[in-house]
């Protein structure tokens, strides 16, 4: 879009005017968390100023409005990705959250048992593998691996091969948070169904950057955090299909997940509920509606069109510097993870730091993936809407800088 002007997004994240060891703070560590802008800290300030009381609770007042709010929030929230119906909403505390209380109710269901299979792929979070891990210990059931290429892509040939009919469960990331690799999860959903499994979807990488459309991807399950897509920290979603929902049995028994409690024997509520006990974050799940709200204003679109040419630009600028290795495709989306011959990424972070620049370091919680590939972690740059050219610039100068002093 012609007027998407980073500048001015800038302004409403108070936090990037900040100076860091005497250098102006150049924010790169964006897949690990989003900066939040001040109509989101606004609204979550409000909520604790006018708003906060128990939700589905109380007749009073207070307690009304607050559940008002957060259930307005739910059906942002499935508007926003385009559910069927906000039912379709659980209010989780993140991606790892809601990917393991997957992993628990499919373990509850008895739909997996001994010699099922489970495949995951080698890009995975430990967050969308070790759930798994344990799901497949506590019921005999095996986890199979989509490799991935020398280019950092799936081998979606090999998937295929995987899939049979021991198949119960294919959970895979939409964008991989360690190189950014955007996985074909239309074409691995749609294979995955036809061989009868569930379909799990990591989206905690893709929901910042694009349009998510569920109706498109037509998955059973997918999970994201809202702090990823400048909301708070502690609250995400998982979206279920609702007739999935509906016949899974619950995991956490308390408070909400009920219809009606005595010692002999429990009821329980209905979907999204049944899923939701205990008191949820209830400021998070609003101020996740307001991030989305603050999103849209914005444009998914132009905020993808402005990062897609600040990929880009990173890609070409950081190939040119000696010694640099690029992990992933060149069609990589939200962050770019490399390598320099002989450098210790570590020992580079932490000069970069000396200079503002917050980059990640290490494995990136992808163990797996950093082995496939021979290495113990990467450096990794990662992008939002409010990031500019000038701090790629500012990147490539402090690594030259770096590079001098490391070699
Ligand atoms: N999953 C987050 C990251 O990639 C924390 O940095």
């Amino acid at each position: 879009m012609s007027d998407f002007d980073p500048a001015r997004i800038r302004d409403d994240f108070p936090i990037l005017g900040q100076e860091v060891h005497g250098k102006p703070l150049v924010y790169l560590d964006n897949a690990a968390t989003t900066q939040k802008p001040e109509q989101v800290l606004k609204v979550s300030q409000e909520y604790y100023s006018s708003l906060n009381a128990n939700i589905h609770r109380g007749v009073h007042h207070l307690s009304q409005l607050a559940t008002a709010a957060h259930e307005d929030a739910r059906r942002t929230v499935a508007t926003h990705l385009n559910a069927h119906r906000p039912e379709e909403i659980i209010f989780t505390s993140g991606t790892t959250d809601s990917i393991n209380l997957v992993t628990n109710i499919l373990s509850r269901s008895g739909k997996i048992s001994s010699g099922d299979e489970i495949i995951i792929s080698g890009l995975e979070h430990h967050s969308n593998t070790v759930p798994w891990q344990m799901l497949c210990e506590q019921v005999g059931a095996q986890l199979r691996i989509i490799p991935v290429l020398e280019n950092g892509t799936l081998d979606l040939d090999a998937f295929e091969n995987l899939l049979s009919s021991k198949t119960k469960v294919v959970s895979v990331n939409h964008v991989s948070n360690a190189f950014g690799t955007v996985n074909n999860v239309i074409h691995i959903c749609s294979q995955a169904k036809a061989a009868g499994a569930i379909t799990v979807i990591d989206g905690a990488q893709s929901i910042p950057h694009q349009v998510i459309d569920l109706q498109l991807l037509d998955c059973d399950f997918y999970a994201f955090s809202g702090h990823k897509v400048y909301a708070p920290t502690g609250v995400g979603i998982l979206y279920g299909r609702y007739d999935l929902l509906a016949e899974l049995p619950p995991w956490r028994g308390g408070g909400e997940m009920i219809k009606e409690v005595t010692f002999d024997h429990t009821t329980y509520n209905d979907p999204p509920y049944k899923y939701e006990a205990g008191t949820p974050n209830i400021e998070g799940g609003i101020a996740l509606a307001a991030a989305f709200d603050y999103v849209n204003n914005i444009g998914i679109n132009a905020i993808n069109a402005h990062e897609t040419r600040l990929i880009q630009y990173a890609s070409e600028s950081l190939s040119t510097l000696p010694g640099i290795t690029l992990y992933g495709p060149e069609n990589r989306v939200g962050a770019i993870s490399f390598n320099f011959d002989g450098v210790h990424h570590f020992d580079m972070g932490t000069l970069l730091d000396q200079m503002g620049l917050a980059l990640r370091t290490g494995h990136h919680c992808c163990q797996p993936l950093m082995a496939r590939f021979g290495i113990t972690g990467t450096l990794r740059a990662s992008f939002a809407a409010y990031n500019t050219i000038e701090e790629i610039d500012l990147l490539t100068a402090g690594l030259n800088r770096a590079l001098d002093m490391l070699r």
